[in-house]
């Protein structure tokens, strides 16, 4: 899959190499480090998930040198305290590169890599420590220059070139998106069954976050939103602490990542299995809306019109609802709505929740085109002090999330798993609690 990525980034290159480092581990307190996750732009082209490594694709090589790596040598001392390395030895082999060295010599021998090449792509300001690694390297192309060779005249910013293929998936990626969906929608399934009144909100993310470690997902895609009563009107609400009340409503947007993959879903539902009339008025407008725009997610319509059309359907909902008075399309001209709807509607997802790729080209929105990934996520959301709102909806927030693949027969909606009809959800909710 990874070396199937480096082949297709191939022809975009031209006659430039590329460098692309890894991520560096990051200190979490004295001598613990964070969890590593590797750089998504590092891992697409390698697979691998060690710190301490530079990619280096020079296509202006002969066949067998184009695909380098340098990576940590295997320090037996150091594996008895962390646990395996891969080592340069076996590096090739279990990469599928054509050539790997040791870390150390990078300054000596980056240089040489990149005769040959016209350019160099590089992701250009990300940290400056590795701006100084290539420019010091092409600093070291001179003497080859010198000597009458062709060497990189011209640093370019990777990213535009590296995002554009990561914002359409390939039929691997797509399969890792299906797997990591499916599963994140089984962690809500079960959240919701096993949810009584009285359970604090870090219980719900435990119960979800129970089910992705023990199915392999060893990280979330971000850190989960479990948000109760009020607040569910917290767009990122973080503390979890809350004690979930009868007659609460909760607001819970979580995904696990599996194999680099990101899923990213929200669901909204009474803590007691039963709607009151007035939340289930505001869900209904909400999951409207999300269908609606769920039905733009197909090639030929535009990122933003995914948007406008949950933007409708809300604001027709908000004037039905008493939220809002006046013409629609006034209310949504002067941006009335955003009192109650301040997010935009999705953004890509992929091996980032919120994934790369550009949302405009040459200041107009763009196509979708299957094989974009995309999650389609209205909400309405009633602060509770909203003296302008009528009292019973007040402290009402609602969003449903859905991730959505592009494709030509139109969209596949990956996490389907969980429930969002009413009745689907007063069935399941609190069907397993203890
Ligand atoms: N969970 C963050 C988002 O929905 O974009
Ligand atoms: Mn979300
Ligand atoms: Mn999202």
């Amino acid at each position: 899959m990874y070396a199937d990525n480096r082949t297709a980034l191939m022809p975009r290159l031209g006659e430039a190499a590329l460098v692309c480092f890894a991520a560096p581990e990051q200190i979490r307190n004295n001598d613990v480090h964070h969890d590593y996750r590797q750089d998504s732009d590092f891992f697409y082209l390698t697979g691998f998930d060690e710190p301490d490594c530079v990619l280096v694709i020079n296509p202006t090589r002969p066949a067998g040198e184009q695909v380098s790596l340098f990576l940590r040598e295997r320090d037996p001392a150091r594996v008895i305290w962390d646990g395996e390395m891969l080592g340069v030895d076996r590096a090739v082999e279990a990469l599928g590169v054509d050539q790997a060295f040791c870390i150390d010599s990078l300054a000596e021998t980056l240089p040489d890599l990149l005769v040959g090449a016209t350019a160099v792509y590089h992701d250009l300001g990300k940290r400056p420590e590795d701006d100084a690694v290539v420019t010091r390297a092409l600093l070291g192309t001179r003497r080859a220059r010198r000597q009458g060779k062709e060497t990189p005249g011209d640093l370019k910013a990777l990213l535009p070139l590296l995002h554009e293929a990561r914002l359409i998936k390939t039929p691997a990626e797509i399969e890792r998106l299906r797997a990591v969906s499916q599963l994140a929608a089984e962690g809500h399934v079960r959240a919701m069954a096993r949810m009584a009144p009285g359970a604090y909100e870090y219980q719900l993310q435990a119960e979800m976050e129970y089910h992705w470690a023990r199915n392999g997902a060893r990280r979330m895609a971000y850190p989960s939103i479990v948000g109760s009563g009020a607040n569910a009107c917290v767009l990122h609400y973080r503390p979890n602490s809350r004690q979930m009340l009868d007659g609460d409503l909760v607001l819970v947007d979580a995904g696990c990542e599996l194999d680099y993959y990101a899923s990213d879903i929200t669901r909204t539902w009474p803590v007691n299995g039963k709607f009151t009339d007035a939340q289930r008025a505001v869900y209904e407008v909400v999951l409207a809306a999300q269908l609606a725009a769920i039905e733009r997610c197909r090639p030929g319509y535009s990122f933003d019109s995914v948007h406008d059309r949950a933007v409708q359907v809300l604001v027709e909902g908000m004037v039905g609802l008493g939220l809002l008075t006046g013409d629609v399309g006034e209310l949504i001209e002067t941006e009335a709505f955003k009192r109650y709807y301040m997010h935009r509607t999705g953004h890509w997802i992929g091996m980032d929740v919120h994934d790369v790729g550009t949302y405009h080209s040459r200041g107009t929105s763009r196509s979708l085109e299957p094989g974009m990934a995309l999650t389609v996520e209205p909400g309405i959301y009633i602060a509770p002090d909203d003296d302008e709102a009528p009292e019973h909806l007040r402290g009402i927030g609602i969003r449903i999330e859905d991730d959505v693949l592009v494709t030509t027969e139109g969209p596949e909606v990956l996490t389907a798993g969980v429930p969002k009809t009413v009745d689907a959800l007063e069935a399941l909710i609190g069907s397993q609690a203890e």
